[in-house]
This record gives C-alpha cells, sequence and structure tokens, in this order.
C-alpha cells in the first residue's frame, strides 16, 4: 500500500479520504481557528473544483483571491515541477536567480523600485510598518515619527501589528496588549485623515477597496486628499494591495484607478497563484531605509514561490488578464445588477473589476427573509455547486479567478438566482 502522502501525490480518486473522515481528523487534529464548510476540495481547473466524493463546484472565490489564473494553471504547474525538481530552497545569505527576475518582473513599468519578499500578506504589511517607521529614523532621522494611521473597518492580517493595523476591534480583542503607534480614522472621510496625520505620523496605510471589512470602494477624492495630506505633513501612503492586487479589479495595482502614486504596496494573495508569497513594494527613496540586518525572511522569496510567482506576473500579461477582469467585472457587475430588479433584498452591487459585493437587506418590518441573508445565500449557493462568501451577514463577495468566462459568470449567476429565490422568496 502506498503511503498516504504519496497516495494523495498520485491524484487518484480512491486515494482521498471520505469527506466524513476528513472533517474527523480535522476536528481532532486542528486548532479550531475557521468554520469551514463540509467540503473538501481536492482538485482544480480553471474556474471549477471538485471535492473529495467527486462533487464539481464553480469557484467564485479562488482561495479568497489567491488562485487569479485559476486552479492549476499550466504556466503555474510547469514552473513550480521545473523549479521543485532543480533546488526548492535557498537562503537569502546567496543570490537567488528567480527572486530577482520576479522583482524585474512586478517592478518594470511600476512606479516603485525595489522589492522584498515573504511570505504573506500580514507579513508583507508587518514589512511596510518596519519600513515606514525605519524610513522616518534612519533616513529622516525624524525619532518621535513612528504611528501609523489604518482606517476602521480595515483588516490588514492577523500577526499582532497588523491585528493592531487592522481597524476592527472584532479581531484584536483577548490578544491585548497590542504594540502601540496605531490610530484610527473612519474610511472615506477626508477630514478625519487630515486631523489624525501629524508630524507623528510615519504612513497612512489603506486599502483602496476594503476586502474583509465588506468590498467598501475609496472615492477617487479620498485616496486623492490622502495623498496630498500625507505630502503636506511628511507621512508615506502605503496602500494594502494583498487583496486588490494583481489584476483584480482590472488594473494591475488598484491605484492605478486614482491617479496617485502611493510611496509603497504590499502584495500576497494573487501573486503566488496559490503558493504562499508575499511582497512590499516600495519607492528607492524609502526602500533604502532597509540595510543589511534590518529585515529577513528565512523562506521570504525562496526559489520555489519566486518561480511560481513569476509564472503568474508572466502570464497575467501575457495573456491580457488584467484587461480581461475589467471587461469580466463589468459584465458579471451587470448581471448582478440585474438580480435587483428580481429581488428587492438586492440593496447594492459595489466594487471594481472582478472583486465585487452584494449587499442584502436583512430582515424586514414583517419578520419575511432570513436574519444574515448574505450567509444563508452563501449557505444554498454551496449546496447547487457555487463557491461564493458571505463577508458580513448581509454582503456576499464575488471574487471569481481572472480567466473566468462569461459561461461560468451566467452559470454562477443562474446559480445564484436559484440559491436568492429559495432563501429570500
Ligand atoms: C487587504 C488584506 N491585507 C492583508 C491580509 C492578510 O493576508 P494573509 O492572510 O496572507 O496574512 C488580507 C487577507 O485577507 C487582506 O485581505
Amino acid at each position: 500500500m502506498l503511503h498516504q502522502a504519496a497516495a494523495l501525490a498520485e491524484g487518484a480518486p480512491e486515494a482521498h479520504l471520505p469527506t466524513g473522515r476528513i472533517a474527523e481528523l480535522s476536528h481532532t487534529y486542528l486548532m479550531n481557528t475557521y468554520s469551514r464548510a463540509p467540503i473538501a476540495p481536492v482538485r482544480g481547473s480553471g474556474a471549477r473544483l471538485w471535492d473529495a466524493n467527486g462533487r464539481e463546484y464553480l469557484d467564485f472565490l479562488a482561495g479568497i483571491a489567491v488562485c487569479a489564473l485559476g486552479h492549476s494553471h499550466p504556466a503555474v504547474v510547469a514552473a513550480v515541477q521545473r523549479q521543485a525538481a532543480s533546488l526548492l530552497h535557498c537562503s537569502n545569505l546567496y543570490l537567488i536567480e528567480g527572486q530577482a527576475l520576479l522583482a524585474k518582473a512586478i517592478l518594470d513599468g511600476s512606479p516603485f523600485g525595489k522589492a522584498f519578499f515573504c511570505n504573506s500578506g500580514a507579513e508583507a504589511n508587518e514589512a511596510a510598518i518596519k519600513l515606514a517607521r525605519k524610513y522616518a529614523r534612519a533616513v529622516r532621522c525624524e525619532e518621535e515619527r513612528y504611528e501609523i494611521v489604518t482606517a476602521l473597518n480595515s483588516f490588514h492580517g492577523r500577526t499582532l501589528a497588523t491585528v493592531a493595523a487592522t481597524g476592527q476591534p472584532r479581531y484584536q480583542k483577548g490578544f491585548e496588549p497590542l504594540p502601540p503607534g496605531f490610530r484610527y480614522v473612519p474610511f472615506n472621510d477626508a477630514a478625519a485623515l487630515e486631523k489624525a496625520v501629524s508630524g507623528q505620523t510615519a504612513a497612512v496605510l489603506l486599502e483602496a477597496i476594503q476586502g474583509e471589512g465588506g468590498v467598501h470602494v475609496a472615492d477617487q477624492a479620498y485616496l486623492q486628499r490622502a495623498r496630498q495630506v500625507c505630502d503636506e505633513r511628511g507621512a508615506l501612503l502605503v496602500l494594502d494591495e494583498v487583496q486588490t492586487g494583481m489584476g483584480r479589479t482590472g488594473k494591475m495595482f488598484a491605484f492605478e484607478h486614482y491617479g496617485i502614486e502611493p510611496d509603497a504596496i504590499t502584495l500576497a494573495k494573487s501573486l503566488g497563484g496559490g503558493v504562499p508569497i508575499g511582497a512590499l513594494l516600495a519607492k528607492d527613496e524609502v526602500a533604502a531605509a532597509f540595510t543589511p540586518g534590518t529585515h529577513a525572511s528565512t523562506f521570504g522569496g525562496n526559489p520555489l514561490a519566486c518561480a511560481a510567482a513569476l509564472a503568474v506576473v508572466e502570464t497575467i500579461r501575457a495573456e491580457g488578464l488584467v484587461e480581461r477582469a475589467a471587461e469580466a467585472g463589468r459584465y458579471f457587475a451587470g448581471a448582478l445588477g440585474a438580480l435587483a430588479g428580481r429581488f428587492p433584498q438586492v440593496a447594492e452591487v459595489r466594487g471594481k473589476g472582478l472583486m465585487l459585493g452584494m449587499e442584502l437587506t436583512p430582515r424586514s418590518g414583517d419578520g419575511r427573509g432570513p436574519e444574515t441573508p448574505a450567509r444563508a445565500v452563501a449557505a444554498a449557493c454551496l449546496v447547487r455547486g457555487l463557491l461564493v462568501n458571505a463577508v458580513s451577514d448581509t454582503t456576499l463577495r464575488f471574487l471569481p479567478p481572472l480567466v473566468v468566462s462569461r459561461a461560468d459568470i451566467d452559470e454562477a449567476v443562474a446559480i445564484l438566482e436559484k440559491a436568492m429565490a429559495a432563501v429570500l422568496e
């Protein structure tokens, strides 16, 4: 009999445990940090996933914006296989060919001059926070400039500093004391930002679209004013593009919608197409604050992750996926908007490109309809073979892969309509 890991690697359907057994093992042996739907995806291709029982799903969540090229894109698979066969890991004590090539590929044509690679979105934001503080002290010699201003309802990660940066008490509760030096302002409120940014502010850290916070889009005037305020007060403007980056919103980076240039951005999620990698990109002058020994990561930018990410970046460009995301996003948003004609509970469809949210009104005064309509509709979609996610009780979120076709979108909207009819009518 094959060893279990080898059997799974062979991909034979019979090699997979029944879903019930996977659930039992997970329950027994994994820390209870996630509410998991009771399906176990084991194989994917494009916008489709198959679970351990052989059931097919249309994946409109894409690993929460990770699988930008869809599942098992041949370019990523080939790059990972090639790299795994030659060199899996190499320490940052040495030059890493793939890391240098990846940095050039991402930075060329961007306003940024240097990259630092890590393993996740939280780590990329940690690096950004450290860089902003170090820049203030080491380059500008301003000892008192350490504060990071972030938005209420934001999400920046789960490490202690990024939980402190996240302007939502529910992620912070029970983990105090949090690192000091963070200040929060209401999102899309330029006057509040002006008041909060001072000579103590090292950086303003914002999402162009608050993803985990409910797909809330920053206003054009807000981000433009944020840029001005940062310039006037000597603070850096850092955008967290962990969810919005790499074409998701119909531009390679979401800041391109706003006619501004941040001093730095953070990336992760889609960057590796499913292989863990994060990145901090910064302008040369700011990046100069990091010198040998100031920041590091054992696995950051290792050959395997960089090979995958390079394949992702090259494929996004070669297949015109940024433009495709913009076009598919318009089509999808139109189809979601049309559902508002049938369901009065659809209060709003919002977002950019293929990062879309649908706001549903909860139970009305006459006691009809679910109290948590987004959760109920997401569950009804799952049963019907469509993966979407309720980012709150009332907000459904859609993050299909950038390679999604119109036929996939039509199919997803048809399933969604049935699910909404079952739950809302
Ligand atoms: C905007 C944003 N920043 C940071 C993170 C954290 O990324 P990770 O889970 O890779 O640490 C996320 C994850 O959802 C995110 O959406």
